[in-house]
Parts: structure tokens; C-alpha cells; sequence
């Protein structure tokens, strides 16, 4: 929909436990606000296994999926949603690579990660995956609605 594009568009990112027990909270979103995106929800969790498997139902073929569920309730995740000009793309290059070993030096995974199965925090891959992440971690009501003329300039 139309509401998801331009300056709307919308992703969905969390911080993973591992991004939690290492002190990386403040430091992420730190990154994200000063590249000049919108903060328009955030909550603090301890995600149930049923909304993790519903999260990563597309992978649940996959030799890890079981590993990935537990890992992920394994502690607190950070859920945001983020607003701004080609945030889902974006979001995706700062995050680096899947593998932080593949990730440049300057993204979060290749400033502060190693491990695949630890990479600290998770991207939607497309609009499709934000709008569906978004809705299925957050309530409408949960999710502020932006505008701001003021700083039009940023986008
Ligand atoms: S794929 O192959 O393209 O579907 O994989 P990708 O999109 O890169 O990754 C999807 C999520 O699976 C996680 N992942 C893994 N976890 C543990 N071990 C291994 N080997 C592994 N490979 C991929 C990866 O971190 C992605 O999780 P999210 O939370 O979406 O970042």
C-alpha cells in the first residue's frame, strides 16, 4: 500500500538477546537515529516461542530453526519499528551481511559481531516481511504516527 513507500516506508528490527547482554541497545539506536530515520515504536520483550515460530515461519525447514527459536527466547529482544526514505533497504546494509564474518567494518554486524547464530539484530528483508513482522509484534495503537514538516529536509 501506498502508506508503506517514500518517506513512510517502514521496517521492522530487533535487537537480538545477544545485542541485549552485550550493551548494544543505545549504540544501535543511536546508529539509526543520527543516519536520520524515525523511531515510531519500541518495546522491550521476552518473546513466547509461539510468536518466534510465527516470526520465522519461512525458515522452518531449516537445519537451524529449532536453534533460532530457542536462541531468541533465550532473553530480551528490543522491537522496533523504524520509519524513513528506503528504511527497509537500508536497514539491511547497516545491519551488514547474515554472516557478521561476511560484514564490512562500519555495519553493526562487522563492528561488533562473529558468530552467525549471534548476529545481534534482525532486518525485515522486504516490505512484504516489514508489513507482516510489524503487524504480528505490535499492536496499531503501539505505533506513533510520524509527521513531522519541521524536519521534512531529513528525507
Ligand atoms: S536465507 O538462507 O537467505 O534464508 O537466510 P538469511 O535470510 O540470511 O537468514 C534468515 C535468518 O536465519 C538466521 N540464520 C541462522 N541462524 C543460525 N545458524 C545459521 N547457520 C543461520 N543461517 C541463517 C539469520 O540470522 C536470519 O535471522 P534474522 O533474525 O532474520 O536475522
Amino acid at each position: 500500500p501506498s502508506a508503506w513507500t517514500g518517506i513512510n516506508e517502514r521496517t521492522f528490527l530487533a535487537i537480538k538477546p545477544d545485542g541485549h547482554q552485550r550493551r548494544l541497545v543505545g549504540e544501535i539506536i543511536r546508529r539509526f537515529e543520527r543516519k536520520g530515520y524515525h523511531l515510531v515504536a519500541m518495546k522491550m520483550i521476552q518473546a513466547s516461542e509461539e510468536l518466534l515460530k510465527k516470526h520465522y515461519i519461512e525458515l522452518r525447514d531449516r537445519p537451524f530453526y529449532e536453534r533460532l527459536v530457542k536462541y531468541m527466547g533465550s532473553g530480551p529482544v528490543v522491537a522496533m519499528v523504524w520509519q524513513g526514505l528506503d528504511v527497509v533497504k537500508t536497514a539491511r546494509m547497516m545491519l551488514g551481511e547474515t554472516n557478521p564474518a561476511d560484514s564490512l567494518p562500519g555495519t553493526i554486524r562487522g563492528d561488533f559481531g562473529v558468530d552467525i547464530s549471534r548476529n545481534i539484530i534482525h532486518g525485515s528483508d522486504s516490505r512484504e516481511s516489514a508489513q507482516r513482522e510489524i503487524t504480528l509484534w505490535f499492536q496499531p495503537h503501539e505505533i506513533v504516527c510520524w509527521q513531522d514538516n519541521a524536519e521534512k529536509w531529513i528525507n
